[in-house]
């Protein structure tokens, strides 16, 4: 059973199902929910202390499901709600938490509201509940303003009235068929807290909130004043008209209410992409959300100077407000830290940015990387997430053939962004068979050849493997009171090449990112390390854990 421990989360290890392609236990080739609870002993054998699922919820599915049709029920793709009733049962009595998904910035064009909306007249109840606006220029053929949906073309859709008639349009900062929710309506606000009441009275865990940061836009919806917009960047400007903006923090001041009153209080992790960790640490006041995901860390480059700020900077930033830190290397939304660690360029979001250039990818050298930052990952104080896959070493798939693409970026792109499916791709669970063990032949997104090389069968007591790498850190940060929650004193120097720090008690971990190998820090033993060690030497994109 799960712990009585109400700050479970200041330290929980994540572990993200991206359930389209975790385990598919039905056999349509979609990952759902009996295949999520037929895996459980996987994911607990693993160590990790919670699980968050991405949208679940009916969806016509153009945007993976965070295009969401009736957030209190389950897509028929997936399963059913008594099926969700007892995943979260099993998940807890397997000692997991279970976060899910909540998309508070958009509905899809399905949802019931939508459809009202455009069945009613401008300027109704229903539309109120949407960013509808008139168009500008002759006969309103202009869209309202410069703004572009983040998935590429411009961020209005002009509808077509009841009688036919050209009508107004309607924001959709994502694809067209996600129009935005206007957070200024009352009813959006307690439909939200209704719905978190929905899943939380069924003994979810918490929520990780989908674009946390762009619920409130500016009164008045003025021009941006710049095109480029893309897919998860930071908003490059004070006073972003829809990102960042100060309002939302009243929405989740409202929602925090709703977890604490909660027996154990309920807790939520922001997606927000903002520019600087204090605006983060705004997120994750005392009075708002629990944690954030830690986009500058996963955005870093595989650096000694530019880790280390950043690893300060979030330190700082969120200590001040008395919030964990949190770590995250690669989500479904980014190209798979294998892949962008084995390329010249390690920060660059490929696939979503347009300005991304990273060179060739070496996957070895990305892999070894990728180890070394396991190690750092898992060191470092606070929570950690993994994306599924991560624990495997899988690699971004670059060569999906475009007829296979879903990712809404390839069309709105015009087809020169490949988007995100290649971080996608069905997990492979066996070392051959149909679809690796994903499911029973089909899948959604076809495995490249060679996936079973990285599968959990191939990996499992492989002492060499990824998945041993992570399952001995994992159940090494369980036993060790130095990690997790708590604080670091670092050991190196700045420009040095190498991060090491300490961890009371008795913990050190060292990575060198420098050209030659380098000297351990002081030690009594060596606990793990992400190549094997010889004399007493730390070799280049290797990490190790210490007792001293
Ligand atoms: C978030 C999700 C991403 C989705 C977008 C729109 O960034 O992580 O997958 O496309 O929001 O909901």
């Amino acid at each position: 059973m799960t712990e009585p421990r109400h700050d479970w989360w200041r330290d929980a290890v994540t572990y993200q199902v991206y359930i389209r392609s975790f385990a598919d236990g039905t056999g349509d080739g979609v990952g759902d929910i009996a295949g999520i609870r037929s895996r459980l002993p996987y994911l607990r054998d693993l160590g990790v202390d919670a699980v968050w699922v991405t949208p679940w919820y009916p969806s016509p599915m153009n945007d993976g499901g965070y295009d969401v049709a009736d957030f209190r029920d389950i897509s028929p793709e997936f399963g059913t709600l008594a099926g969700a009733d007892a995943l979260i049962r099993d998940a807890h009595a397997a000692g997991l938490r279970v976060l899910l998904d909540i998309v508070p910035n958009h509905t899809s064009h399905r949802h019931a509201w939508f459809a009202a909306a455009l069945a009613s007249a401008p300027g109704s109840r229903e539309r109120a509940r949407y960013i509808f606006r008139p168009g500008v220029g002759a006969d309103g053929l202009l869209p309202p303003n410069d703004w572009l949906s983040v998935f590429g073309g411009p961020a209005w859709t002009r509808v077509t009235e009841r009688d036919g008639s050209p009508g107004e349009w309607y924001l959709h900062l994502f694809d067209t068929t996600q129009p935005d929710l206007n957070w200024s309506d009352r009813d959006v606000h307690e439909e939200f807290l209704d719905v978190l009441r929905f899943w939380f009275d069924r003994g979810v865990d918490g929520f990780r909130i989908d674009v946390a940061h762009g619920l409130v836009k500016q009164t008045g919806l003025p021009d941006l004043g710049y095109e480029d917009e893309h897919l998860l960047e930071p908003p490059r400007i004070e006073d972003h008209p829809f990102w960042d903006r100060d309002g939302v923090h009243d929405i989740y001041r409202e929602w925090r209410e709703v977890a604490d009153a909660y027996d154990p209080a309920r807790v939520f992790v922001a997606e927000a992409w903002v520019d600087a960790p204090d605006r983060l640490a705004d997120y994750v006041r005392g009075d708002e959300l629990h944690t954030a995901f830690n986009f500058d860390y996963l955005r870093a480059p595989w650096s000694e100077p530019e880790l280390r700020a950043t690893i300060d900077s979030t330190v700082q930033s969120i200590g001040v407000v008395g919030a964990p830190t949190t770590w995250v290397l690669s989500n479904h939304d980014v190209e798979r830290h294998v892949t962008r660690y084995g390329r010249k360029v390690t920060s660059a979001l490929v696939g979503v940015d347009r300005a991304a250039d990273a060179g060739p990818v070496d996957v070895a050298l990305g892999l070894r990387r990728a180890r070394a930052a396991a190690l750092l990952t898992l060191a470092l104080p606070g929570g950690a997430y993994v994306y599924q896959g991560e624990e495997l070493g899988l690699h971004e798939v670059l060569d999906l053939p475009e007829s296979a693409l879903r990712d809404p970026i390839w069309k709105r792109s015009r087809h020169t962004l490949r988007g995100r499916d290649g971080c996608r791709v069905p997990l492979p669970w066996t070392t051959r068979g149909p679809s690796y063990g994903f499911g029973v032949g089909r899948c959604w997104l076809p495995q490249p050849p060679g996936w079973g090389a990285l599968s959990v069968q191939a990996e499992r007591d492989d002492p060499g493997s990824m998945l041993e790498l992570y399952r001995t850190a994992l159940r090494m940060r369980r036993e060790l009171p130095a990690l997790g929650d708590g604080r670091l004193r670092w050991l190196s120097d700045p420009g040095s090449d190498v991060l090491a720090f300490a961890r009371e008690p008795e913990f050190a971990c060292a990575v060198n990112m420098g050209p030659t190998p380098v000297d351990l820090p002081d030690h009594s033993r060596v606990l793990l390390s992400s190549v094997p060690l010889a004399d007493g030497l730390l070799p280049t994109d290797a990490a190790v854990w210490l007792a001293t």
